[in-house]
C-alpha cells in the first residue's frame, strides 16, 4: 500500500476552543489508484490533503507512507519526504507573483540542493513546455489566465517526478471548460502511472477517478467504486 492511514485525527487548538477537523480517518491508497474526495465544506477535506502531504502532521493516529511511518517526522524530515515523494496542487495556484514561471517551476528544485542553476532552469522549462506554457517561460502569474497558472502549478508539483500528485480543488477556481483542460492533465498523469488523489466540490471531477470518498464532519462516510 503507498498511502495507509490509521485512525487519523486533527484538532485546532484555539485556546479556548478546540476544532476537531478529522475526528478518526482510515484510508488505504495503493500506486496507482486514483481518487477523488469529497463531503460539505468543513468536512475536514483540506485538512486530511495536508497531512498526506506531509504539510501537516496528524494529533493522533499513523500514516505510513511507502512503507515509511511520517505521523511523528520533524518538520525537517516531513519536508524531505514531501520533496521526494509528494506533488501538490492548490485551489489557488499559490505561485509566488515576483518571479517568472520558469523560476516558480523551478523552486522545489532548489530545495532539493544538489541541482546547478542551469538544470534547474532548464528542467523547469522542460516541464512547462510539456503542460503547453512554452510561450510563456518569463512570464510572471499575473499575466496569465487562470488555466494557465494551474498548469504552471502542475508544472511545479510534478517537478521532482513525485509519485504521488494530491490537488485540493484544483478546478475550484476555473470556469467549466478550463477545468475540464486541468482535468486531463491530471487524467494524463494517472494514466501514465502517477497515483492522483484530488478534493472536489463536482461530481463530474469526481466521476474521472476510480473511487470517490465522502467526509463527513471529519471521518470518511462512505465510499463510492467507478
Ligand atoms: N488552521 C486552522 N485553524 C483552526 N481551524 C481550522 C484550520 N484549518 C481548518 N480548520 C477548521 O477545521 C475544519 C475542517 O476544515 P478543512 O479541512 O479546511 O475542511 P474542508 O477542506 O472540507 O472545507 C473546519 O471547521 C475549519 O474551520
Ligand atoms: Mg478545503
Amino acid at each position: 500500500m503507498l498511502i495507509a492511514v490509521d485512525g487519523l485525527t486533527r484538532t485546532y487548538d484555539l485556546g479556548e476552543a478546540k476544532v476537531h477537523a478529522l475526528r478518526g480517518v482510515d484510508l488505504a491508497v495503493e500506486a496507482g489508484e486514483y481518487l477523488a474526495i469529497m463531503g460539505p465544506s468543513g468536512s475536514g477535506k483540506s485538512t486530511l490533503m495536508h497531512i498526506l502531504g506531509c504539510l501537516d502532521t496528524p494529533s493522533t493516529g499513523r500514516y505510513v507512507l511507502g512503507g515509511e511511518e511520517v505521523s511523528s517526522l520533524t518538520g525537517r524530515e516531513l519536508a524531505k519526504v514531501r520533496n521526494r515523494r509528494i506533488g501538490f496542487v492548490f485551489q489557488n495556484f499559490n505561485l509566488l507573483p515576483r518571479i517568472d514561471l520558469v523560476a516558480n517551476v523551478a523552486l522545489p528544485l532548489v530545495y532539493h540542493g544538489s541541482v546547478s542553476k542551469a538544470e534547474r532552469l532548464g528542467r523547469a522549462a522542460k516541464q512547462l513546455e510539456e503542460l503547453g506554457l512554452g510561450h510563456r517561460l518569463k512570464h510572471r502569474p499575473n499575466e496569465l489566465s487562470g488555466g494557465e497558472r494551474q498548469r504552471a502549478a502542475i508544472a511545479r508539483a510534478l517537478i521532482n517526478e513525485p509519485s504521488i500528485l494530491l490537488a485540493d480543488e484544483p478546478t475550484g477556481n476555473l470556469d467549466s471548460k478550463t477545468g475540464r483542460e486541468i482535468m486531463d492533465i491530471l487524467d494524463g498523469l494517472s494514466a501514465a502511472g502517477k497515483t492522483v488523489c484530488l478534493v472536489t466540490h463536482d461530481a463530474n471531477v469526481a466521476e474521472h477517478a476510480g473511487r470517490t470518498v465522502h467526509m463527513q464532519d471529519g471521518a470518511i462516510a462512505r465510499e463510492d467504486f467507478s
